[in-house]
């Protein structure tokens, strides 16, 4: 992982930092849930969605909606047929700690007020949902979760799970197997070192393999990945016998041969249950596939019948996810990563250790202040924490392990650039900077970022290329890129004809970018793709901008006097009036205009009102359900208020959202009720206000 391309770089400009991570997040979550295709370790994806969730946490005015990050499920992907579930493939709802899940347990206490209650605790297995769907004995579809309502026709490869039956027999007529589809850690470890000595490329991790292995074209290929299955809940069953409790469905489940964990007991008491937990937490590791939690659920069918459920859980179920894990590893060494406006950012360079899901090599130390603080020191024992989807956090120095004679570690003075510029911290600010405007370091940042999703947007052009081609001396600046040929390309290390074809044409395609984005691309402080955005409409063109007075610019709606001049500065700088002129010689569209963020031609339904979103609204990603409620005059905070007009809720959604909506009782509406919602601005009738 290069840090150069993943840490802030403008501390200042939080706006357009949390933009930039949204639009990444996006594309990753994509790459990552519907194209099984990542491009990054999960943790370097982790270290973004904290960094994201850090800022909007200390500034909520940014935040539009969920962190990208907190686990989105991906789309239906179009390579596989739809299937609707007979029954929805409902979510759960999440209790991140004992004290949420002693919530739920109140909860369903006062629901079934008097009655006896018996729990059933399950090891939450990290892999992919299933249904199963049996006909007269015979398997007829497996089926994806997808969202909920419509899964993926995976049945031809699941046919190759030795553990799932083919036929049953003395099987109701109709009856639906659901669990969860894994790769064991044995296997995932076995084909790791197949493809290593291959000279193949790894495999991420087992949620990943098998969610890769299970999208395989050919069948053939899954059956080499050894998949298994957890069974661990029916679905629609017709013709047969009405269970009373979950654990006897349980039974007749393994009764027809599907493995049922033997993990799974059954509690009297929450107390039992957190017992349970903890308990899970301490063997986690033992285990020959990865669990990210317990799922708890009420055995009594006619109680849980009576709880019922929300549009996306169930009530009478709930997952306790562990908490983050800290193990112990040596710091390696600091070093000090510079960014596209030069800011320097010290990083750990760690012994890599496996914590929280998966192996942590590096970890941000965000600046000067906070290696102080924490004074750590290379060669130290440090400790480490993450959890599933959190940043790797270097929490601090094991003292008692320090190696004697040991000192505090020294910023350096200078880039470690050819150029070795020294490095400034300018007086009261947190950063140190690099302000050698031609250092190695920035330019390249510079062109990566000129490419990225939040920018000019253009495919397959990464870090990695970019590097090359300025390495190769190819590329000094973002005018140069749209000078390429495809010989030059051709001849880089890796590149055949085909692939640089298709990145000079990626190059060629991206001239015609909406204004915005050039002005984004600039990489100018301060300035992010919102006030971009406002100054391209109001200005027309991206010369215009550039040319306005710094007055003229900060009198635009979003924008102020810090942005105005900041742009004034840059382009007062003959390197970069330069540039512009020769990306305008290049062919750069310059005032290419798209749609405004508040449609005027929609009612402002929600004009003024703060609408949380939490969870998946179907068919929409979080940026594009936020952008709904934008289009209509309102605003999509990531937090809960008093003056949360409104918190949508769909699958996936975030327990401690809704309880603080409970609180406050702040109206919910069902995310399949969010278009309805959208047009009235008012909450749909049915949908309930607090106590959901
Ligand atoms: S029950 C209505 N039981 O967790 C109940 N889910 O976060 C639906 N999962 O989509 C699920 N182990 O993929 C259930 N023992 C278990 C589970 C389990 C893992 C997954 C499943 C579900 C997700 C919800």
């Amino acid at each position: 992982m290069d840090l150069n391309g993943s840490t802030p770089d403008d501390g200042a400009d939080l706006a357009e930092r949390a933009a930039w991570l949204r639009a990444e997040l996006s594309r990753h979550n994509r790459l990552y849930h519907e194209l099984d295709a990542p491009e990054i370790p999960d943790a370097e994806f982790d270290l973004m969605v904290n960094e994201l969730r850090r800022i909007e946490a200390a500034h909520p005015e940014l935040a539009v909606a969920d962190s990208p990050g907190a686990s989105i499920g991906g789309a239906v992907s179009a390579t596989f047929a739809p299937v609707t579930h007979a029954v929805p493939m409902m979510s759960l709802d999440n209790a991140m700690d004992i004290e949420e899940l002693r919530a739920w347990g109140e909860r369903v206490e006062r629901a079934l007020e008097g009655e006896s209650i018996t729990f059933v605790c399950e090891p939450k297995i990290d892999g992919l949902a299933m249904s199963l769907r049996y006909v007269d004995g015979e398997l007829v579809s497996a089926a994806t979760r997808g969202d909920g309502r419509v899964g993926e026709d995976v049945t031809a490869n699941v046919r190759t799970i030795a553990d799932i039956p083919e036929q049953l027999s003395d099987a109701p007529r109709i009856f639906e197997v659901r669990g969860e589809v894994y790769m064991p850690k044995s296997v995932f470890e076995a084909l790791n070192e197949a493809a290593e000595s291959a000279g193949e490329r790894a495999l991420v991790n087992p949620r990943n393999a098998a969610a890769g292995s299970l999208r395989q074209k050919d069948p053939a290929m899954t059956a080499r990945r050894r998949l298994a299955f957890w069974a661990y809940q029916t679905g629609e069953v017709v013709g047969g016998p009405t269970f009373t409790s979950h654990r006897s469905s349980l039974d007749r489940v393994a009764g027809h041969g599907f493995p049922v964990n033997p993990r799974i007991v059954t509690c009297a008491t929450i107390d039992d249950v957190i017992e349970v937990c903890q308990e899970a937490i301490a063997h986690r590791h033992d285990l020959d596939y990865d669990i990210d939690g317990v799922v708890i659920k009420i055995d009594d069918l006619d109680q849980r019948s009576r709880m019922g459920a929300t549009s996306r859980a169930p009530r009478w179920a709930i997952a306790f996810k562990f908490p983050p894990e800290e193990r112990t590893t040596t710091l390696l060494d600091i070093q000090v990563s510079v960014g596209r406006t030069g800011r320097a950012t010290p990083y750990a360079v760690l012994e890599p250790v496996f914590v929280g899901g998966s192996t942590v090599a590096m970890a941000t130390l965000h600046n000067r202040d906070q290696v102080r603080v924490k004074d750590v020191r290379p060669g130290d024992t440090v400790i480490v924490r993450k959890a599933g989807d959190v940043i790797p956090e270097v929490v601090g120095p094991v003292l008692s392990e320090r190696p004697a004679g040991s000192t505090p570690w020294e910023f350096p003075q200078h880039c470690a650039c050819p150029l070795a510029s020294e490095f400034v911290r300018p007086e009261g600010e947190a950063d140190t900077r690099c302000v050698e405007p031609a250092c190695p370091f920035q330019r390249d940042q510079r062109i990566i970022y000129w490419a990225t999703r939040g920018a000019m947007d253009i495919e397959g052009l990464g870090e990695r290329t970019v590097m090359q081609l300025t390495d190769a001396g190819l590329v000094a600046d973002v005018a140069d890129i749209y000078r390429l040929e495809i010989a030059e390309v051709e001849a880089l290390e890796g590149f055949a004809r085909m692939s640089a074809e298709k990145l000079v044409a990626a190059i060629d395609d991206a001239r015609s970018r909406p204004a915005w984005r050039v002005l984004t691309g600039f990489g100018i402080r301060h300035l992010g793709p919102a006030a971009s955005q406002s100054l391209a409409r109001a200005f027309g063109s991206v010369r215009a901008v550039l040319e306005a007075t710094d007055e003229q610019r900060a009198a635009v709606d979003g924008v102020g006097e810090v942005i105005a001049s900041s742009i004034g500065q840059w382009f007062a700088q003959p390197t970069n009036r330069d540039l512009v002129d020769r990306l305008e010689r290049a062919g750069v569209a310059f005032d290419v205009m798209d749609g405004p963020a508040i449609d005027s031609s929609l009612p402002a339904t929600l004009d003024g009102r703060a609408v949380v979103i939490t969870g998946t609204v179907p068919g929409l990603t979080r940026d594009e359900a936020a952008a709904a409620v934008v289009a209509r005059g309102g605003t999509a905070p990531g937090s809960v208020s008093k003056k949360t007009f409104a918190l949508v809720v769909g699958d996936g959604a975030g327990a401690s959202k809704l309880t603080k909506a409970e609180q406050l009782g702040v109206p919910i509406v069902a995310a399949d009720r969010f278009s309805e919602f959208l047009e009235s601005g008012e909450v749909p009738n049915n949908a309930s206000g607090a106590g959901v």
